[in-house]
């Protein structure tokens, strides 16, 4: 053992050399096996290589050589099919430390951060890997993922889950409190799934080249309003709040209707970038928000003339036209 992990997993070749089109399966390949009951287990091609399943033993020097999509057999007789494991499945297949981000929110932060090979992101905390394996999956084979995670424990689970599905090349584990600043810069995007990121907000600017992209995911309302006034002092424009609901749906066609169950909320999304820090944030607000803002000034100072004159009159009986009042 080196670094914590298994001889199987320093053995498994990088993800990018595994190339998509190839037609059969290799020593080294990430692989899956999914059996009639909807079960996945993710494996590592390795010629002494032994998957134990609750359908039986598969030996991988029976699987090495066969054509991607071949139905293999356990040593008790029950298929399963022989797939490259997506990107869904290798999140799927993490083990847990922490609560991970889930799938369908990971693919719409990689999209909204405008993440592509080569791009380098920061993220905070690494938990269990969870969106750090999409993060990876994006940037690779030449961007990078710096991740930070302050528990020991939990960093050594992620460390080993990007091992076992092919991304460590890609990632650079940081067992570090983000309290301290990120550990690398010039950035193109930061993404925070910490308690209160408006906290790191300085340290957030200070990682991202101008212009970077910042997003967060806070599962309580409060904790958005914060995230949203930290943008204003610390010069984030650009900003929005977004949920995303998945509804799942049974794939029969004899019976094709919505599933009975749904998952109500994960997170809100909270995007923004990173502006000159010399700019007025007061002309850069969402338009609903400054048309908004101007009528609270104006209903403040409609009170503040409306208790003025109040003085005025019971002091002297001084009189005035009625004020207009806004819609
Ligand atoms: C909800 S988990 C992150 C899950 C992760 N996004 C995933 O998809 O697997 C939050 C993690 O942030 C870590 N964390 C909280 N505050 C931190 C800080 N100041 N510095 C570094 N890590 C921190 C916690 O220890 C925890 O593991």
């Amino acid at each position: 053992m080196t670094d914590g992990l298994s001889l199987n997993e320093q053995g498994l070749t990088p993800l990018t050399e595994q190339p998509a089109n190839r037609r059969h399966v290799q020593t080294g390949d990430l692989a899956m096996l999914f059996t009639s009951d909807y079960k996945r287990y993710v494996l590592h091609m390795h010629p002494e290589g032994v998957t134990h399943t609750h359908l039986g033993i598969y030996r991988h020097s029976a699987l090495i050589g066969q054509p991607w999509g071949a139905a293999v057999q356990s040593q008790i007789g029950h298929a399963a099919l022989l797939l490259q494991p997506s990107l869904t499945d290798l999140m799927k297949s993490l083990k847990r430390g922490t609560q991970i981000i889930y799938p369908k929110d990971a693919a719409y932060i990689v999209h909204r951060l405008s993440l592509h090979a080569g791009s380098r992101v920061i993220e905070a905390g690494t938990g269990s890997g969870g969106l750090t394996t999409a993060l990876a999956w994006a940037v690779m084979p030449t961007g990078m993922v710096f991740t930070h995670e302050m528990r020991p424990d939990i960093h050594q689970v992620a460390r080993e889950n990007l091992a076992r599905v092919a991304l460590l090349p890609y990632v650079k584990m940081m067992l570090a409190d983000i309290e301290d600043g990120f550990k690398a810069n010039d950035v193109d995007a930061v993404f925070l799934d910490v308690r209160e990121p408006w906290r790191y907000l300085p340290h957030v600017r200070a990682a991202l080249r101008p212009g970077g992209f910042f997003a967060s995911l806070l599962p309580t309302a409060n904790q958005v309003i914060e995230l949203l006034h930290g943008f204003d002092q610390h010069h984030f424009a650009d900003v929005s709040v977004e949920e995303l609901i998945l509804r799942p749906y049974k794939a029969s066609p004899s019976r094709f209707r919505p599933d009975d169950n749904l998952i109500g909320h994960t997170g809100y999304l909270i995007f923004a970038r990173c502006i000159d820090p010399g700019e007025d944030m007061g002309r850069w607000q969402r338009p609903e928000r400054q048309r908004y803002e101007a009528r609270l000034r104006t209903e403040a100072e409609i009170a503040a003339e409306a208790q003025r004159r109040a003085i005025d009159i019971a002091a002297g009986g001084k009189k005035y036209p009625e004020m207009p009042l806004p819609d």
